[in-house]
């Protein structure tokens, strides 16, 4: 397995090398500013189709397509409606992905047969300067085996996926952490399928209003029609078992984790939250100490921290790790959205009446 080692600063040999193996479809890992990605030429039907392979993905769930400026992105898609062109002008380059009337230059295999084809343009310099060079599109999901928390360094991606590609492109841990904001533009409205770091309020702010699907915190229960097939997959879940402790009242919430300390469990959360329950370890009888790891002190640590977090602390081969919840809102609602699903929907939440 190849590593070229980006972090400093990118080597033009390893560029034309990386750049002439795309365009013979072989896979490629590369950082984004929000998780890395595992992507060929989007032009290459069956290029892509290998990409599917690699992750264990369904095949009923589309890749977003990468590309570097506005005339490779106009290649790549229908009309473009008023909406959704103050959308790409004041959202791209960013984590940001927009659902778009697909152009019939890209594969079917790419959109699991849809008509409409999620486009993104990086703001990553790695990204951006390998479109670019290589000019062609790149269609990539997250680098992660399907279901599994998505790649955020390199060291994470080699054990899952380093056997299965040309090359990883090391560019350092990721600046964002959780993927893009994903948006489709339904009867004139943006509606928010993924939440990410740009956020319901970042929309508003440029077209006026917003919808925010139910998906984003409710279950998708089987067999009911989604928006984005990626909804209805198992996502981002360690082996372990995990649950979302949703509850704001911090005694209740040491509480409830008091409940659970006959198995071996861990807590992860607030740096805060971890100081309180140590203090109030003695004071609640304990049964036994319970492993904390921080995921950082605001959101924006959390969501670089988090899926990495999850991955350290699955090898350790606790029954359960509980994950403390935060406030779904800015960019807390995507933390909220992953760790639902982190969780498979198993969740402790604040109870009615609070005795302390
Ligand atoms: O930040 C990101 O978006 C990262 C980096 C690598 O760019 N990519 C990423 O890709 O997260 P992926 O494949 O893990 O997630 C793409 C999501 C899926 O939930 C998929 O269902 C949805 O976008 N999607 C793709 N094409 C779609 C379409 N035509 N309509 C609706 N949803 C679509
Ligand atoms: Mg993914």
């Amino acid at each position: 397995m190849r590593v070229f080692n980006w972090k400093e600063n990118i080597n033009e040999k390893e560029l034309n090398i990386i750049v002439s193996k795309i365009k013979e479809g072989e896979l490629i890992v590369f950082p984004t500013e929000t998780v890395y990605g595992i992507g060929t030429n989007a032009l290459d039907g069956e290029a892509c189709k290998k990409i599917f392979e690699a992750k264990g993905r369904p095949a009923d769930n589309p890749l977003i397509v990468h590309v570097c400026n506005l005339e490779m992105l106009k290649k790549c898609v229908g009309n473009i409606n008023h909406i959704e062109e103050k959308l790409i002008n004041a959202f791209m380059p960013g984590p940001f992905t927009l659902i778009l009337e697909k152009a019939k230059e890209i594969p079917a295999s790419v959109t699991a047969g849809l008509n409409t084809v999620a486009i993104r343009m990086p703001s990553n310099e790695i990204a951006r300067t390998i479109i670019e060079k290589a000019n062609v599109p790149i269609a990539a999901p997250s680098a992660n085996e399907s279901g599994k928390p998505s790649g955020t360094n390199i060291e994470d991606i080699k054990e899952e996926l380093g056997e299965k590609v040309f090359a990883l492109i090391d560019g350092g841990s990721t600046e964002i952490g959780l993927e893009s904001t994903v948006v489709k533009v339904v009867d004139g409205i943006p509606k928010i399928l993924r939440p990410g770091k740009i956020t319901a309020e970042d929309i508003r702010n440029v077209v006026g209003t917003v919808n925010i699907d139910e998906h984003v915190l409710g279950k998708v229960e089987k067999e009911e029609k989604v928006e984005s097939p990626g909804m209805k997959h198992r996502h981002y879940a360690p082996k372990t078992k995990c649950v979302l402790l949703d509850i704001e009242d911090e005694i209740q919430k040491i509480k409830e984790i008091n409940k659970l300390v006959n198995q071996n469990i861990c807590f992860i959360g607030f740096t805060e939250t971890g100081l309180k329950l140590s203090l109030l370890e003695n004071k609640l009888n304990y049964l036994t100490k319970t492993d904390f790891y921080s995921y950082g002190d605001t959101l924006e640590e959390i969501s670089k921290n988090i899926f990495s977090l999850l991955r350290k602390v699955d090898k350790k081969n606790y029954d359960l790790i509980v994950i403390e919840g935060v406030k779904p809102e800015g960019l807390g609602l995507a933390i909220m959205n992953r760790l639902l699903r982190t969780c498979e929907y198993n969740v402790i939440k604040q109870s009615e009446n609070i005795e302390s």
